[in-house]
């Protein structure tokens, strides 16, 4: 059975103390509220990842994550956070290929391959985002758009990395729009990254792959959301920012 993950994505919010207080309602509601297998995991800005992660020590469905890392090892590279460095905190996740990066800061998918190696290589498992813009999805090229993304992005990875690795179909028309994809969309979408798995890997490695539905995702879509076959959990944004909404995302699969 593949595992069922709701990972928080607090993107450039939360102070630190504002990041430590939500966090620890966030543990213990898990603690108290959490009965299934699932696990919920907070990927946070850098400042906030070891303090997080200590609050995590001990709690198997609670664990941390960044949001992005540099595609170097180290070195001269001013400003910018190694996946060396961001294990070192006790996170165990980075999302990488969020379309904001990918919009904002121009990494495209030869870049994110790179990312991805490096993460993995560094013990972090990397939640792999793609997903359409609107142009893409009118012209009718979202199939293509994200069989390339995977393609470029991750497809060249062993079979025993690419198992480390968590998938997030996040179409970027639904990000922060409050418009969500329709559960049939989404399952559409999902079901077609999970044959492109099974096609470049094995049926097997395909469905044990976790994928994550992103976009405008909140406790009133996501029961029938997590109802489809291929949906195994959320990517949340603006949701995650309040520990009420994270955790009945999270319980969906209590
Ligand atoms: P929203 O849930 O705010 O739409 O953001 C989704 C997202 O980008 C998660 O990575």
């Amino acid at each position: 059975m593949r595992k069922k993950i709701v990972a928080g994505n607090w993107k450039m919010n939360l102070d630190y103390n504002e990041g430590l207080s939500l966090f620890s309602e966030i543990v213990n509601m898990v603690k108290d509220e959490v009965t299934g297998q699932q696990q919920a995991v907070v990927c946070s800005p850098f400042i906030h990842l070891y303090s997080l992660a200590q609050l995590a020590k001990g709690h198997d469905k609670v664990a941390v994550g960044a949001q992005n890392i540099n595609d170097h090892e180290a070195g001269a590279y001013t400003g910018e956070t190694s996946a060396k460095m961001v294990k070192s905190t006790g996170a165990a996740y980075v999302i990488l290929g969020h379309s904001e990066r990918r919009q904002y800061f121009g990494e495209d998918n030869k870049l994110l391959a790179v990312k991805t190696d490096v993460a993995l290589k560094n013990g972090l498992k990397p939640i792999f985002c793609i997903g359409e813009t609107l142009d893409e999805r009118e012209a009718e090229q979202h199939f293509d758009v994200i069989k390339t993304q995977l393609q470029e992005g991750v497809f060249h990875l062993s079979t025993e990395e690419f198992s480390q690795t968590v998938l997030a179909y996040e179409p970027v028309w639904a990000i922060g729009t409050g418009k969500t994809a329709t559960a049939e969309q989404a399952q559409e979408i999902h079901a077609f990254i999970r044959e492109q798995v099974a096609n470049n890997y094995t049926q097997e490695v395909a469905d044990n792959t976790t994928i994550l539905y992103g976009g405008s995702a909140n406790p009133k879509n996501a029961p029938e959301l997590f109802a489809q076959p291929d949906i195994d959990g959320g990517l949340i944004g603006g949701a995650s920012l309040k520990s009420r909404d994270f955790l009945d995302i999270v319980k969906v699969f209590n």
